[in-house]
C-alpha cells in the first residue's frame, strides 16, 4: 500500500452536485437508453403502487358479489402486472449494462487519450502503474453506479410518491398513521448504509494489505529464510488476517441486522394500519381498503432502502469521480501555444514545416537555460552552447550532473524556466511540438520496446519502411548479426516492454529504429552503455555513419565517438564546467582529463578480465 491509496473511497459528507452534473453530462450519448430506463422505472413504480389498491378492490368486490366477471378481469390484471414487472426488470438489467459499459468505455478512452498528451512532469509526481489501475478502478465504480442510480431514483422516488398519493386518495386519516413510519425508516436506512459502507471499506483495505503482505512474503521468501524471519513474518500476517476476520464479522452482523430492523418498522406500519383501520371497519371502512393500507405499509421500506443505498454509494464514489474528472481536465504543461495551433490549422506551403516554420534545423542554441524539476531546487543553471547541423556534441560528467535533463529540455519533454532554446533563432516554444519531436531520434539507456516482433519495433521508426530498409538500418548500427542470431530472427517476439531481450539487445534495436526514422537531431543517452566493449566497438562505426550530417547529442562514458565530437561539454551540478574538443580538454588537464584517465583504467581492467576469461 502506498501513500496514493490513502484516500481510497474517501467518504464525503456532502454531495458535490456540480461534479456529478458534469459526470452525468457524459452520459448524453446514452440518452435513449436512459430515457427507456426512466420510462421502465416509472411503469414498474406505477404498477407497484397500484397493486395494493387493486388487491383492496378485489377483496371488496369478492365480498360484495362473490365470484364474478369483474373479478376475473381483476385477476387477469394482477397476473399481467407481474409479467410486465418481470419483463421490465430484465430490460433494466440489459439497459443498465449497456449504459455502464458504454460510459466506462468513454471514460477510459478519454482518460487514455488525455494521459498520452500529458507532460512528463505530470507522471513524475504519480507512478504510472498506480495511475492506470486507479483509472480502471475509478471508472468501473462510477460507470457501474450511474445507471442504477437513475433506476432507483426514478423507481424509488416515484413509487414513494405514487403510494403516498394512493393512500391519501383512499383515506387521509389512515394514510397519516401509516406515513408516521417513514421518518424512522429513513433515519435507520441512512445510518445503516453509512455503517455498512464504512465496514466494507475496512474489509477491502485489510484485504489489500493482506494481498500485499502475501506478495511481499513470497517475493522475499529467500531473504526471510536466510534471516530466520519466518516466525516474525507469520506473526505479522496473523495480525492482518485477525483484523480481517474482525471487520468481516462486523460487516456480516450489520447487514444481518439491517433488514430485520427495517422489516420490523414496516410491520409496525402494518400493525398501525390494522389497529386504526380495524377500529373503523364497523364505521364503514371497507375490508379491502384496510388490506391495501397494510400492504402499503409493508412496501415502504424497499424504495427507502434502495434510495439510501444509492446516495451513500454516490457519496463514496465521489472521490473516484473527482479523480476521473481531474484527469480529464488536466491540461498538459508542455503544449502548443495558441499561435502555433493557429498556424497548424492553416495548410502549410511547399518547403514549410507543418507549423509554417522552417523545416530544417541548422543551429540549436541554448541561451542561459535554467531548469528545476521541483521548484526551488535548480538542476541546470546558465547553460549556454550552440551546435550546428553536422556536428556532434558530447555531454560528459558525473552522475546526477544534469546531462539527461539537457536533452529532455531539447526534446521539450520539459520546458526551461529561465532562458530559451533557439532553433535557428526561434524559441522552440514557438514551434509545433509534434514537428520538433518527429525530427528527433532518441535512444535511451533503458530503451522501451513494444510487444511485437523485432521487425515491428524497428519499423516504428518509420512505418512505411520496406523490409529491406528495416534490415539495412539494422546493419548500419551493427544489430543485424545479433538479430539473425535470435530464435526467430526478425520475427522474434520481444515480450512486454522488450522484457525477453537483454538491455544491450534492446539498445541495438532502438538504435536501428532511430536510424530508420532518419531524424534531423539524434540523441543518444547512454545508448550503448549495456553493450560489452567488443560489441560497442562494432556498433561504433555504424553509429558514426548514422550521425553524419545530423545534429547529434551523445551522452556516454566510454564511447569513443566522444573523442571525435566537435564539442564536448563537461556537466557538473547543473553547470557547464569545461568545454572544448577532446584534444583541448586533455591539454587543459582539468575535469575531463581526470574522467578520461578513470575511464581508461576501467577499460584496461575490463579488457584484462576478458582476456583472462577467454
Ligand atoms: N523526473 C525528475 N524529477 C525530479 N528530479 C529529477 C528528475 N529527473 C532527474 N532529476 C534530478 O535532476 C538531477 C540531474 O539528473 P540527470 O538525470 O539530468 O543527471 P545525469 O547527468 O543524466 O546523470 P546520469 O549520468 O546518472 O544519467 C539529479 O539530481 C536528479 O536527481
Ligand atoms: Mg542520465
Amino acid at each position: 500500500m502506498n501513500a496514493f491509496d490513502e484516500d481510497e473511497d474517501r467518504y464525503s459528507g456532502s454531495l458535490d452536485w456540480a461534479l456529478w452534473r458534469r459526470i452525468v453530462a457524459r452520459a448524453r450519448p446514452y440518452r435513449t437508453s436512459i430515457a427507456q430506463l426512466v420510462g421502465a422505472g416509472l411503469v414498474v413504480a406505477a404498477i407497484d403502487a397500484t397493486l395494493p389498491a387493486l388487491s383492496g378492490r378485489l377483496i371488496d368486490e369478492a365480498l360484495r358479489a362473490g365470484w364474478s366477471r369483474t373479478l376475473t378481469w381483476f385477476s387477469l390484471a394482477y397476473f399481467a402486472s407481474f409479467v410486465v414487472i418481470g419483463a421490465a426488470v430484465v430490460w433494466f438489467i440489459v439497459l443498465a449494462g449497456r449504459i455502464a459499459t458504454g460510459l466506462a468505455h468513454d471514460f477510459r478512452r478519454d482518460g487514455f487519450a488525455r494521459m498520452q498528451t500529458l507532460s512528463f512532469s505530470f507522471f513524475d509526481a504519480r507512478p504510472v502503474g498506480w495511475l492506470v489501475s486507479r483509472l480502471m478502478g475509478d471508472v468501473g465504480k462510477v460507470a457501474g453506479l450511474m445507471p442504477w442510480f437513475f433506476v432507483d431514483l426514478v423507481w424509488g422516488g416515484s413509487l414513494l410518491l405514487f403510494s403516498v398519493a394512493m393512500m391519501l386518495w383512499l383515506d387521509v386519516g389512515l394514510a397519516l398513521w401509516v406515513l408516521s413510519i417513514v421518518p424512522p425508516l429513513v433515519l435507520l436506512s441512512v445510518v445503516f448504509q453509512r455503517k455498512l459502507l464504512a465496514s466494507s471499506r475496512e474489509v477491502r483495505r485489510t484485504n489489500s494489505r493482506i494481498t500485499a503482505a502475501y506478495a511481499e512474503a513470497i517475493a522475499g521468501v529467500r531473504t526471510t529464510r536466510a534471516l530466520h524471519r519466518e516466525s516474525a513474518a507469520l506473526e505479522e500476517f496473523q495480525d492482518e488476517t485477525g483484523a480481517m476476520l474482525q471487520h468481516s464479522v462486523r460487516r456480516a452482523l450489520q447487514s444481518a441486522l439491517y433488514l430485520p430492523l427495517v422489516i420490523s418498522i414496516g410491520s409496525v406500519g402494518v400493525g398501525l394500519a390494522l389497529w386504526r383501520g380495524g377500529l373503523r371497519v364497523d364505521d364503514g371502512l371497507s375490508l379491502g381498503t384496510l388490506v391495501a393500507f397494510m400492504q402499503y405499509a409493508a412496501l415502504f421500506y424497499q424504495p427507502i432502502r434502495e434510495l439510501a443505498q444509492r446516495f451513500t454509494e454516490l457519496q463514496s464514489a465521489q472521490a473516484a469521480a473527482e479523480r476521473i474528472q481531474t484527469l480529464l481536465d488536466t491540461q498538459p504543461q508542455v503544449r502548443d501555444s495558441p499561435a502555433v495551433l493557429a498556424a497548424l490549422a492553416q495548410p502549410s506551403a511547399e518547403g514549410e514545416a507543418i507549423d509554417g516554420g522552417k523545416p530544417t534545423i541548422e543551429t540549436i542554441r541554448f541561451e542561459d537555460v535554467g531548469f528545476a524539476y521541483v521548484p526551488g531546487e535548480p538542476v541546470l543553471r546558465d547553460v549556454n552552447f550552440t551546435v550546428r547541423a553536422g556536428q556532434t556534441i558530447a555531454l560528459v560528467g558525473p552522475t546526477g550532473g544534469g546531462k539527461s535533463t539537457i536533452v529532455s529540455l531539447l526534446a521539450r519533454f520539459y520546458e526551461p524556466q529561465q532562458g530559451a532554446i533557439r532553433l535557428d533563432g526561434v524559441d522552440h516554444r514557438e514551434r509545433s511540438l509534434h514537428w520538433l519531436q518527429s525530427n528527433l531520434g532518441v535512444v535511451l539507456q533503458s530503451p522501451h520496446l513494444f510487444s511485437g516482433t523485432v521487425e515491428d519495433n524497428i519499423r516504428y521508426g518509420r512505418l512505411e519502411a520496406t523490409d529491406a530498409e528495416v534490415r539495412d538500418a539494422a546493419r548500419r548500427v551493427g544489430a543485424h548479426a545479433m538479430i539473425e542470431g535470435l530464435a526467430e530472427g526478425y520475427a522474434t517476439a520481444v515480450g512486454e516492454g522488450g522484457g525477453k531481450l537483454s538491455t544491450g539487445q534492446r539498445q541495438l534495436i532502438s538504435l536501428a529504429r532511430a536510424v530508420l526514422a532518419d531524424p534531423q537531431i539524434f540523441i543518444m543517452d547512454e545508448a550503448t552503455s549495456s553493450l560489452d566493449t567488443e560489441t560497442e566497438a562494432q556498433v561504433q562505426a555504424g553509429v558514426e555513419a548514422a550521425l553524419q550530417g545530423r545534429i547529434a547529442f551523445v551522452i556516454a562514458h566510454r564511447l569513443s565517438t566522444i573523442r571525435r565530437a566537435d564539442l564536448i561539454l563537461v556537466i557538473d551540478q547543473g553547470r557547464i564546467v569545461e568545454r572544448g574538443t577532446h584534444a583541448e580538454l586533455i591539454a587543459l588537464r582539468g575535469r575531463y582529463a581526470e574522467l578520461q584517465a578513470q575511464s581508461q583504467a576501467a577499460t584496461t581492467v575490463d579488457a584484462a578480465l576478458r582476456e583472462e576469461a577467454g
